[in-house]
């Protein structure tokens, strides 16, 4: 993997050699001096500074490899599901096991760098009742657990002859099929350490848009300026304390300013940009033309979440802390709201008590939030408007999805055969496709016949991967998965059921959503959160231009 870095903040093009180890460059427009890093599974990065890649002479660029033979070196390689499933190895029971995953990954990866840290049992105190408060629940005897489980599977010196032990397994380190070799990566810097670069969405103009939830803001980038262009504008917060609607009770990274936590964000066929606000419990609108905001709030409800439009303009969202299912009118301004149904009376209590807690917590100091152990809520999570007009949903915690007749409003619900149900997504043909977060599943179910078909992600180790999201290419109907868990983005074409992965260049990219542009590029972004916890600490969006080898510039980088 070849990457070449300038600019600030830095545009990052990366490149596969072949197996001879021969490479080509694409067209490297932009400022000079370039950077180039090599990276090699099982070598050492070698690193060339200050290339003036336009100039003459500087057009072919050998690089030397070494190998590297150190263990422990080589077992930092592997990205953080390799470490992590030393720690989901010793555990047994396969429920608490889905538990781990499901709470523990959905922020940030876990067996990453810093995460994979030995920190003794108090100090694993600290940390899990950090994380409970910010959202990642165990039950109790989960949690007792795991400070000795986290301590005990990353000793270095258990891990590492562990890890090594599989040295010569296919997958062992990922690296690109032949049929990817082609493709060119590039990764853009968006805003910055303290920054949390949720979703991303393309612009019919060939832009793309990107929410900064922990800043408040809505970036534009446009590809085609060389190194690119971005635009930053702030959300409007109105009189909201940091923590919206939490008043001050939602625990945020201590760099956050987050007042209104943009979250997901989609283009209206009117080329305007719509925002959820998930701690303002509102639904944004922002026109490019003539940089004006419009502001929907909800009038009940909690963390609006993802939105679709349906083919009458409305949008469509989930709620995910209240168990809602949101619409917002356009043409009236009216927004609606439905309660879902909970999978317990205990828990629909729980839900309906929620906008007085909340209110307490705004008028009154609590003092310190509970430690919050074991609390279950449904999670209405992905949404996606069928071909029919139907909206369907996915409630992550419960293995259900379920749709809403646009016209009625009447739901039905259906238990999936997986775990984790997430960012769900309709084909060209009506069949809705799900990713199982914490299953290691790719699911496709048919409104039609009401049957689930499942395929086992092919990430090593087995059962090891977490698809956060997924997006259907509505030309070919393949799909493409989020590798969230693994640096990679996943491809799986349904004709013939092959899978193809997509190694990404940095270490630490956890990925939330995939969207498309007019000409089949695959754009994402790294929202790990924290992004301190990225190789280079900077959140970042992706294009991954897979079939590239006709674009590529005739002349030879070798
Ligand atoms: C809601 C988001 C979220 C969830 C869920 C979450 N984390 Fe974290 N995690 C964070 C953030 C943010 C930080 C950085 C905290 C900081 O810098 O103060 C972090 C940091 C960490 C660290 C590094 C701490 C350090 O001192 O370097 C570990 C280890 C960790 N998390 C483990 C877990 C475990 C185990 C779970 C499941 C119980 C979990 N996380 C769930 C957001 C989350």
């Amino acid at each position: 993997m070849l990457s070449f870095a300038h600019g600030s903040p830095r545009h990052v093009v990366t490149v596969f050699s072949d197996a001879e180890g021969r490479f080509r460059s694409p067209d490297l427009a932009g400022a000079s001096p370039w950077s180039l890093r090599v990276r090699k599974p099982l070598w050492r990065d070698a690193r060339r500074e200050g290339l003036d890649l336009l100039a003459q002479g500087e057009r072919r660029v050998d690089v030397v490899l070494e190998p590297e033979t150190d263990p422990v070196a080589i077992t930092a390689q592997l990205p953080a599901n390799r470490w992590f499933s030393l720690v989901l190895d010793r555990v047994p029971d396969a429920a608490k096991r889905e538990e781990l995953v499901r709470q523990c990954t959905y922020c940030h990866q876990q067996g990453s760098l810093h995460t994979r840290v030995q920190r003794g049992h108090e100090n694993w105190e600290k940390v899990l009742s950090l994380m409970a408060r910010m959202g990642g629940m165990l039950g109790p005897e989960l949690r007792a657990e795991l400070p000795s489980l986290f301590d005990e599977a990353y000793e270095p010196k258990v891990a590492v002859p562990k890890l090594m032990a599989r040295l010569g397994e296919a997958g062992f380190v990922p690296e690109a099929a032949p049929e990817v070799r082609s493709a060119i990566i590039e990764e853009w810097e968006m805003g910055a350490v303290a920054s949390m670069q949720h979703d991303v969405a393309v612009h019919a103009d060939g832009s793309l848009w990107s929410v900064d939830q922990l800043q408040d803001r809505l970036s534009r980038l446009d590809p085609n300026v060389p190194g690119g262009a971005i635009e930053v504008y702030e959300v409007p917060k109105g009189d909201l304390p940091i923590g919206g609607f939490t008043g001050g009770r939602a625990v945020l990274p201590p760099n956050a300013n987050a007042h209104v936590g943009p979250h997901s964000l989609q283009m209206a066929p009117d080329g305007t940009v719509w925002l959820t606000l998930s701690f303002g419990n509102q639904i944004a609108g922002f026109d490019p033309r003539t940089k004006r905001w419009e502001i929907h709030p909800l009038d009940e409800g909690f963390y609006p979440h993802t939105l679709r439009f349906d083919r009458g303009g409305r949008i469509w969202f989930s709620v995910a802390v209240s168990n809602h299912i949101g619409m917002l009118d356009r043409a009236s301004g009216r927004v609606r709201t439905f309660r879902l149904p909970a999978a317990s009376w205990q828990q629909g209590l729980l839900l309906r008590a929620l906008p007085a807690f909340f209110w307490i917590a705004r008028h009154v100091d609590l003092g310190d939030p509970p430690a919050g152990e074991g609390i279950d809520l449904p999670v209405p999570y992905g949404i996606d408007v069928a071909p029919d007009g139907g909206i369907w949903f996915s409630q992550l915690n419960l293995h259900r999805i379920g749709r809403i007749d646009p016209e009625t409003f009447e739901i039905e619900l259906v238990d999936t055969p997986f775990e984790g149900p997430r960012r769900l997504r309709f084909d060209s043909k009506g069949r809705l496709w799900i990713p199982g977060f914490s299953s290691n599943t790719l699911a496709r179910f048919d409104p039609g016949t009401r049957r689930f078909e499942t395929w086992s992600l092919p990430t090593a180790p087995a059962g090891t991967e977490t698809p956060y999201a997924l997006h259907v290419d509505h030309r070919d109907d393949s799909v493409w998965i989020c590798g969230t868990a693994s640096d990679s983005l996943l491809h799986f074409d349904p004709a013939t059921q092959r899978f193809t992965t997509i190694p990404l260049p940095t270490r630490v990219t956890f990925t939330r959503e995939i969207d498309f542009d007019s000409q089949g590029r695959v754009w994402t972004s790294n929202s790990n959160l924290p992004t301190w916890q990225v190789e280079g600490a900077y959140p970042r969006v992706i294009r991954v231009d897979w079939r590239a080898p006709e674009k590529i510039a005739s002349r030879a980088i070798r």
